[in-house]
Protein backbone atom coordinates (compact mmCIF):
# COMPACT_ATOMS: atom_id res chain seq x y z
CA UNK A 1 0.00 0.00 0.00
CA UNK A 2 0.57 3.22 -0.50
CA UNK A 3 3.26 4.98 2.15
CA UNK A 4 0.41 7.74 3.12
CA UNK A 5 -1.61 4.47 4.50
CA UNK A 6 1.20 3.34 6.98
CA UNK A 7 1.86 7.22 8.00
CA UNK A 8 -1.41 7.79 9.14
CA UNK A 9 -1.27 4.66 11.42
CA UNK A 10 2.03 6.73 12.69
CA UNK A 11 -0.30 9.62 13.09
CA UNK A 12 -3.14 7.39 14.92
CA UNK A 13 -0.76 5.77 17.29
CA UNK A 14 1.30 9.09 18.32
CA UNK A 15 -1.97 11.35 18.59
CA UNK A 16 -3.17 8.77 21.08
CA UNK A 17 0.12 7.37 22.66
CA UNK A 18 2.84 9.50 21.73
CA UNK A 19 6.28 8.80 20.14
CA UNK A 20 7.53 6.30 22.50
CA UNK A 21 4.87 3.83 21.83
CA UNK A 22 5.17 4.21 18.15
CA UNK A 23 8.57 3.12 18.39
CA UNK A 24 8.04 0.59 20.48
CA UNK A 25 4.95 -0.60 17.88
CA UNK A 26 7.70 0.19 14.76
CA UNK A 27 10.21 -2.58 16.34
CA UNK A 28 8.02 -5.01 17.11
CA UNK A 29 6.88 -5.24 13.94
CA UNK A 30 10.44 -5.07 12.08
CA UNK A 31 10.16 -2.29 10.73
CA UNK A 32 12.97 0.02 10.00
CA UNK A 33 11.67 2.30 7.68
CA UNK A 34 12.25 5.77 9.31
CA UNK A 35 9.85 8.35 7.19
CA UNK A 36 7.56 6.64 5.23
CA UNK A 37 6.92 8.23 1.81
CA UNK A 38 3.32 8.76 1.09
CA UNK A 39 3.67 8.66 -2.95
CA UNK A 40 5.82 5.41 -2.46
CA UNK A 41 4.47 2.41 -2.80
CA UNK A 42 4.93 -0.44 0.53
CA UNK A 43 4.35 -4.09 1.03
CA UNK A 44 1.21 -4.34 2.14
CA UNK A 45 3.05 -6.74 4.87
CA UNK A 46 4.27 -3.62 6.55
CA UNK A 47 0.76 -2.26 7.67
CA UNK A 48 -0.32 -5.78 8.56
CA UNK A 49 2.59 -6.17 11.04
CA UNK A 50 2.11 -2.37 12.25
CA UNK A 51 -1.56 -2.96 13.41
CA UNK A 52 -0.11 -6.76 14.65
CA UNK A 53 2.15 -4.92 16.62
CA UNK A 54 -0.17 -2.12 17.79
CA UNK A 55 -2.85 -4.43 19.23
CA UNK A 56 -0.05 -6.61 20.98
CA UNK A 57 1.78 -3.32 22.67
CA UNK A 58 -1.75 -2.09 23.29
CA UNK A 59 -3.65 -5.00 23.91
CA UNK A 60 -6.34 -4.41 21.78
CA UNK A 61 -7.72 -6.31 19.40
CA UNK A 62 -6.49 -6.13 16.37
CA UNK A 63 -9.97 -5.32 14.81
CA UNK A 64 -10.50 -2.56 17.42
CA UNK A 65 -7.78 -0.96 16.07
CA UNK A 66 -8.67 -1.28 12.68
CA UNK A 67 -12.07 0.69 13.61
CA UNK A 68 -10.35 3.24 15.55
CA UNK A 69 -7.81 3.30 12.21
CA UNK A 70 -11.09 3.81 9.21
CA UNK A 71 -12.33 6.43 11.68
CA UNK A 72 -8.96 8.68 12.07
CA UNK A 73 -8.73 7.90 8.44
CA UNK A 74 -11.55 9.67 7.57
CA UNK A 75 -11.25 12.22 9.99
CA UNK A 76 -8.04 13.28 9.90
CA UNK A 77 -6.10 11.81 6.82
CA UNK A 78 -9.16 12.22 4.11
CA UNK A 79 -10.57 15.33 6.08
CA UNK A 80 -7.24 17.40 6.12
CA UNK A 81 -5.26 16.03 3.76
CA UNK A 82 -7.83 15.48 0.63
CA UNK A 83 -10.56 18.00 1.87
CA UNK A 84 -11.29 18.86 -1.71
CA UNK A 85 -11.73 15.61 -2.82
CA UNK A 86 -13.84 14.66 0.31
CA UNK A 87 -15.41 17.62 -0.29
CA UNK A 88 -16.76 16.87 -4.24
CA UNK A 89 -17.92 13.26 -3.00
CA UNK A 90 -20.99 14.70 -1.21
CA UNK A 91 -22.27 16.94 1.62
CA UNK A 92 -24.15 14.73 3.07
CA UNK A 93 -23.98 10.93 4.21
CA UNK A 94 -26.30 9.26 2.10
CA UNK A 95 -24.91 11.77 -1.01
CA UNK A 96 -21.37 10.38 -0.28
CA UNK A 97 -22.29 6.88 0.34
CA UNK A 98 -23.70 6.74 -3.50
CA UNK A 99 -20.73 8.34 -4.24
CA UNK A 100 -18.27 5.67 -2.82
CA UNK A 101 -18.52 3.19 -5.51
CA UNK A 102 -16.55 5.75 -7.65
CA UNK A 103 -14.32 7.47 -5.18
CA UNK A 104 -11.14 5.78 -5.70
CA UNK A 105 -11.13 6.26 -9.20
CA UNK A 106 -10.68 10.04 -8.26
CA UNK A 107 -7.93 8.80 -6.02
CA UNK A 108 -6.17 7.04 -8.75
CA UNK A 109 -5.26 10.10 -10.56
CA UNK A 110 -2.80 10.89 -7.73
CA UNK A 111 -1.75 7.81 -6.90
CA UNK A 112 -1.83 6.03 -10.18
CA UNK A 113 -0.85 2.27 -8.76
CA UNK A 114 -3.44 2.07 -6.02
CA UNK A 115 -4.67 -0.90 -5.38
CA UNK A 116 -8.26 0.21 -4.11
CA UNK A 117 -11.31 -1.61 -3.06
CA UNK A 118 -14.59 -1.97 -4.50
CA UNK A 119 -17.80 -0.45 -3.52
CA UNK A 120 -21.35 -1.22 -4.49
CA UNK A 121 -24.29 0.34 -2.81
CA UNK A 122 -27.60 -1.89 -3.32
CA UNK A 123 -31.31 -1.28 -1.87
CA UNK A 124 -30.71 2.09 -1.03
CA UNK A 125 -33.55 3.82 0.55
CA UNK A 126 -34.08 7.27 1.76
CA UNK A 127 -32.63 5.85 5.60
CA UNK A 128 -30.36 2.98 4.64
CA UNK A 129 -28.19 1.00 2.01
CA UNK A 130 -26.36 -2.06 1.72
CA UNK A 131 -22.70 -1.69 1.00
CA UNK A 132 -20.50 -4.23 -0.72
CA UNK A 133 -17.04 -3.86 -0.30
CA UNK A 134 -14.82 -6.46 -2.48
CA UNK A 135 -10.94 -6.65 -1.83
CA UNK A 136 -8.16 -8.48 -3.12
CA UNK A 137 -6.82 -8.02 0.62
CA UNK A 138 -7.79 -9.89 3.81
CA UNK A 139 -9.33 -8.65 7.23
CA UNK A 140 -10.01 -5.09 6.56
CA UNK A 141 -14.14 -5.88 6.92
CA UNK A 142 -13.29 -3.56 10.13
CA UNK A 143 -11.38 -0.69 9.10
CA UNK A 144 -15.02 -0.55 6.68
CA UNK A 145 -17.04 -0.35 9.64
CA UNK A 146 -14.29 2.38 11.38
CA UNK A 147 -15.14 4.15 7.86
CA UNK A 148 -19.11 4.25 8.36
CA UNK A 149 -18.36 5.30 11.45
CA UNK A 150 -15.97 7.91 10.52
CA UNK A 151 -18.07 9.38 8.36
CA UNK A 152 -21.08 8.85 10.37
CA UNK A 153 -18.57 11.49 12.73
CA UNK A 154 -17.82 13.57 9.78
CA UNK A 155 -21.17 14.46 8.31
CA UNK A 156 -22.66 14.69 12.27
CA UNK A 157 -25.18 11.80 11.17
CA UNK A 158 -25.61 8.91 13.52
CA UNK A 159 -24.99 6.01 11.72
CA UNK A 160 -25.30 1.91 12.55
CA UNK A 161 -22.95 -0.30 10.29
CA UNK A 162 -23.88 -3.70 10.55
CA UNK A 163 -21.94 -6.55 8.57
CA UNK A 164 -24.33 -9.35 7.53
CA UNK A 165 -22.55 -11.04 5.03
CA UNK A 166 -18.54 -12.04 5.62
CA UNK A 167 -15.66 -13.37 3.14
CA UNK A 168 -13.50 -15.06 5.92
CA UNK A 169 -16.65 -16.98 6.79
CA UNK A 170 -17.18 -18.08 3.31
CA UNK A 171 -19.22 -15.31 1.82
CA UNK A 172 -18.28 -14.74 -1.74
CA UNK A 173 -17.98 -10.79 -0.19
CA UNK A 174 -18.85 -8.96 2.77
CA UNK A 175 -21.55 -6.51 3.09
CA UNK A 176 -22.82 -4.34 5.44
CA UNK A 177 -26.34 -2.67 6.42
CA UNK A 178 -25.82 0.83 6.83
CA UNK A 179 -28.46 2.65 8.65
CA UNK A 180 -28.50 6.74 9.37
CA UNK A 181 -30.66 8.69 11.15
CA UNK A 182 -33.82 10.12 9.37
CA UNK A 183 -33.08 13.50 10.07
CA UNK A 184 -29.98 13.45 7.17
CA UNK A 185 -31.88 11.82 4.89
CA UNK A 186 -31.33 13.61 1.27
C1 LIG B 1 -9.27 11.34 -0.05
C2 LIG B 1 -9.55 10.26 0.65
C3 LIG B 1 -8.92 8.91 0.38
C4 LIG B 1 -7.69 8.60 -0.12
C5 LIG B 1 -6.58 9.54 -0.53
C6 LIG B 1 -7.62 7.14 -0.14
C7 LIG B 1 -6.52 6.41 -0.53
C8 LIG B 1 -6.32 5.08 -0.30
C9 LIG B 1 -5.06 4.39 -0.38
C10 LIG B 1 -3.72 5.03 -0.78
C11 LIG B 1 -5.28 3.10 -0.05
C12 LIG B 1 -4.25 1.96 0.02
C13 LIG B 1 -4.34 1.07 -1.21
C14 LIG B 1 -3.09 1.11 -2.05
O1 LIG B 1 -2.15 1.86 -1.75
O2 LIG B 1 -3.03 0.36 -3.06
C15 LIG B 1 -6.68 2.98 0.26
C16 LIG B 1 -7.27 1.82 0.68
C17 LIG B 1 -8.56 1.73 1.11
N1 LIG B 1 -9.52 2.71 1.07
FE1 LIG B 1 -9.23 4.61 0.51
N2 LIG B 1 -8.80 6.60 0.30
C18 LIG B 1 -9.61 7.64 0.65
C19 LIG B 1 -10.89 7.56 1.16
C20 LIG B 1 -11.55 6.39 1.41
C21 LIG B 1 -12.91 6.32 1.86
C22 LIG B 1 -13.81 7.54 2.14
C23 LIG B 1 -13.19 4.99 2.01
C24 LIG B 1 -14.46 4.34 2.46
C25 LIG B 1 -15.38 4.93 3.13
C26 LIG B 1 -12.00 4.24 1.67
C27 LIG B 1 -11.88 2.87 1.72
C28 LIG B 1 -10.68 2.19 1.59
C29 LIG B 1 -10.45 0.80 1.97
C30 LIG B 1 -11.47 -0.14 2.57
C31 LIG B 1 -9.12 0.52 1.68
C32 LIG B 1 -8.35 -0.78 1.99
C33 LIG B 1 -7.85 -1.49 0.77
C34 LIG B 1 -8.59 -2.74 0.45
O3 LIG B 1 -9.69 -2.97 1.00
O4 LIG B 1 -8.09 -3.52 -0.39
N3 LIG B 1 -11.04 5.13 1.28
N4 LIG B 1 -7.30 4.19 0.08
Amino acid sequence: MYGMVNKAVEDMVIRHHGEAVWEQIKAKAGVTVDVFMSNESYSDDITYNLIGAASEILKTPAEQILIGFGEHWVLHTATEGYGNLMHAAGRTLPEFMRNLPSFHSRVTMIFPKLQPPHFECTEITSQSLKLHYYSHRQGLAPFVVGLMQGLGLKFKTPVTVCRIAAKDAGADHDIFAVNWSPASAS
